[in-house]
């Protein structure tokens, strides 16, 4: 048996070689002579064109398949060069394996996203979802095949946490505790001394704080796994569940922060060129008619790169309506994150040096004692793509600042240890898997590039 990758793969099968080939039916259609049938089966974008002659014994019931039932073919390979299709499978035996329903949901017609969010079992059958979840795949072995390259070394970090790494205060909550009874303290507080862990746990939101330790061991590591936000945010470009990339490198300032997340974004979107044209195309013709010129643009030219200030006086001066109005210390939104990149830049843009005020409480402080050594990175039709920054690596800088936000010391003192034995300059950033798929992709939906998506609201499956 082959696959219909190795059908249309270099390997050269003779005219008049029989094959035998298993997939799924994606359409039917037939004569009284003759009949067709699109058969894909998983193993690439591509469809084997498969061509029945009336003779064969059950050639009524195959041109009346319902869509999707699975089929065992034997037939024999013929070139077609003046065809669309280089090659067809001329049948000479076509068995049915599984039946599928007359009831089908996803018949021929192009349904809309939001219907296909309703069945995530079933949509990465259509071509839209099986090209985003392709390139899914691959996009994150290019992510590891790029950082190891450069020696980094891939480091596991919790989910189960009990510090918020960013603190924004957006965790979910892991709990062993009785709702119903809950234990308290004396003074009416829940006790989380009776819990599980002894100590209030969260799912982690980043995986930094627990990877730094790593890179003032190994120089260069990063952290690939899920992250977890409970923003009540209903955007299409949050979700409570996502996947995250976050290098970090010892010996290291911002400026190499900038190279490597230029690097790593175009190594990916090469990568995906070369294997997985098919499906960019189908993307680009079906869902974002400019997302190969963009991203040709992307693998091309250098990114641009500006100051939050001169960003914000970009912005001032912009004839743009904005819904919340521009001002130096205002924490960006998506409209003038996108206003940037997509109208002034039409690309990729590095922001650095942001208000202090706005930013995390790790990131190194600049000498103007106003803004902090990080930098965002803002892409079209996304807007924030990578967050990233120099950390405090001064002892007394960042104990004076976990001790103004009123943070708990005693919590954080493995992390002022890091300064203490050993200090150096390091740097690093977090690329949302998600949001760079949605940039690859075309996709204008964070549900949409994600198998089973938890958004506020949905947890189906
Ligand atoms: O900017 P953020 O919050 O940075 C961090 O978490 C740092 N610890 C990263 C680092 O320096 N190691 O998040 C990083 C990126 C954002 O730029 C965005 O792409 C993505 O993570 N992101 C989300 N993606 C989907 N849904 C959400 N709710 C997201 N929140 C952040
Ligand atoms: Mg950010």
């Amino acid at each position: 048996d082959i696959t219909v990758k190795q059908l249309f793969s270099d390997q050269h099968f003779a005219e008049d070689e029989q094959i035998t080939l298993h997939g799924w039916v994606k359409t039917v259609r037939g004569s009284k002579r003759v009949g067709f049938i699109e058969l894909s089966d998983g193993s690439c974008f591509k469809r084997a064109q498969i061509v029945m002659q009336s003779d064969l014994p059950n050639y009524e019931e195959l041109t009346k398949l319902p869509i999707s039932s699975t089929i065992g073919v034997t037939g024999t390979v013929v070139y077609t060069p003046e065809a669309k299709q280089p090659l067809e499978i001329h049948a000479e035996s076509i068995e049915l394996e599984g039946h599928s329903d007359n009831d089908y949901p996803l018949q021929k017609k192009k349904h809309t996203y939001e219907y296909l969010r309703t069945m995530a079992h079933l949509r990465p059958r259509t071509n839209t979802f099986y090209a985003v979840f392709r390139i899914r795949s691959l996009a994150a072995f290019a992510i590891h095949q790029y950082l190891q390259s450069e020696d980094f070394v891939y480091v596991n970090t919790p989910i189960i946490t009990s510090s918020d790494a960013e603190g924004a205060g957006e965790m979910f909550r892991v709990t062993t505790l009785d709702m119903e009874n809950l234990p308290r303290t004396e003074d009416g507080k829940v006790d989380d001394h009776e819990d599980f862990f002894k100590k209030e746990t969260n799912l982690t939101v980043s995986g930094q704080l627990a990877v730094e330790p790593f890179a003032l061991a190994f120089k260069n590591v990063y952290t690939f796994g899920p992250t977890f936000r409970a923003e009540n945010s209903h955007t299409s470009r949050h979700a409570a569940e996502f996947w995250m990339i976050e290098p970090e490198m010892a010996f290291a300032d911002l400026k190499d922060v900038i190279v490597e997340a230029e690097g790593l974004l175009k190594y990916v979107v090469s990568y995906l060129f070369d294997h997985a044209m098919d499906e960019l195309q189908f993307l680009n013709d079906n869902v974002d008619e400019h997302l190969i010129e963009r991203l040709t643009k992307t693998r091309e030219e250098p990114f641009a790169q500006i100051t939050y200030t001169e960003a914000i006086d970009l912005l001032q001066k912009a004839d743009v309506d904005f819904e919340v109005p521009v001002y130096w210390g205002l924490d960006l939104e998506s409209e003038h994150e996108r206003y940037l990149s997509e109208q002034v830049f039409k690309k990729p843009v590095f922001l650095t040096d942001y208000p202090k005020d706005i930013k995390a409480f790790y990131m190194r402080v600049n000498d103007d004692d106003k803004t902090v050594a990080a930098v965002d990175l803002l892409v079209p039709e996304i807007g924030e793509l990578i967050g990233g920054s120099q950390r405090e690596e001064r002892e007394d800088v960042l104990a004076a600042k976990i001790k103004e936000l009123d943070m708990p010391m005693e919590e954080y003192q493995w992390y002022l240890d890091l300064r203490k034995y050993g200090e150096t300059e390091h740097s690093g950033f977090g690329i949302g898997f998600e949001r760079l798929l949605m940039y690859v992709t075309g996709m204008e939906n964070i549900r949409d590039v994600i198998p089973y998506p938890r958004t506020p609201g949905n947890a189906e499956f």
